[in-house]
């Protein structure tokens, strides 16, 4: 078997990466402001919800999907539209794929910490992204002025999901998941939630509608696409490639719903195999 070094790269499609629908947050920013770039968005949907895995298990997981995938499609670039992977398992990625370039997502804990007037911030994430050292680094390096509550949900990205597709989610249960998110010391109170997590983006409406107090629900998705603008340089594409944008779920559903949800995001749903 080759090294990636023997290998032709980056004349595939810009590849975007989440665990499950989350990363389409970041997608539609990212045909904004690219919008001749030929895009393959991948759901690990098969390993979904990864919030709660292992993290030895889930690295060595992501590290094997994304030699199969890198191999496979060739991409000029990668963005890790996920938290969970991207604090995890960014940095052995890069080193594993040096000539790929990478755009992470992490916690916009820099941000919050510039933008809060109270001083007081939540962190909304995934279990595995409240856990992880550089959450804590982030918020030793960036916000060590600020009170930073960190709120692991269990249970946020599938009811996302469930939105996203329709189902029924009610205010009761999303409640119950951002209630930990506000907190109230002396005279302040939270003012801003950070969206730690791609799939939370979709329900930010929701919560709006039923937050105990406004707060600013940061979304960092479009600071993600500014970020593969960057990355790609002048290697951005100029004019339409004429190929169709496609999305390939690791589980390989055969779901017309689906199918239909990600014709709203420009997608085509193609066979894994
Ligand atoms: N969308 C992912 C993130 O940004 C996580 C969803 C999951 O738990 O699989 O962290």
């Amino acid at each position: 078997m080759g090294t990636e070094s023997d290998k032709t790269l980056g004349d595939g499609p810009v590849l975007i990466f989440d665990s499950g629908l989350g990363g389409l947050t970041v997608l539609r920013e990212a045909r904004y402001l690219l919008p001749y770039e030929t895009l393959l968005y991948v759901a690990d949907d098969a390993a979904f919800p990864i919030g709660r895995w292992a993290e030895e298990d889930l690295k060595a997981h992501l590290l094997s999907l994304f030699a199969n995938l890198i191999a496979k499609h060739r991409p000029k670039a990668v963005v890790i539209a996920c938290n969970t992977a991207f604090t995890l398992a960014g940095e052995a990625l890069r080193k594993a794929h040096q000539k790929t370039p990478f755009v992470g997502t992490v916690p916009a804990i820099k941000p919050a910490a510039e933008q809060t007037s109270s001083g007081l911030i939540s962190v909304l994430a995934t279990p595995g992204t409240v856990r992880r050292t550089y959450t804590r680094s982030l918020i030793d390096s960036f916000a060590s002025q600020c009170h930073v509550r960190l709120v692991g949900s269990d249970m946020l990205a599938e009811l996302s999901e469930q939105h996203l597709r329709g189902e029924d989610v009610t205010d009761e249960a999303l409640l119950a998941e951002i209630t930990d998110c506000f907190l109230e010391q002396d005279d302040r109170r939270t003012d801003i939630v950070v969206l730690a997590c791609t799939h939370y983006p979709f329900l930010a409406n929701r919560f709006r509608k039923i937050a105990p107090w406004p707060v600013d629900w940061l979304d960092p998705a479009e600071a993600i696409a500014r970020q593969l603008v960057r990355v790609l340089e002048g290697n951005a594409a100029r004019a339409p490639s004429g190929e169709a944008d496609r999305a390939l779920f690791t589980s390989d559903p055969q779901d017309p719903g689906l199918s239909r949800l990600l014709v709203g995001f420009g997608l085509t749903l193609v066979r894994t195999g």
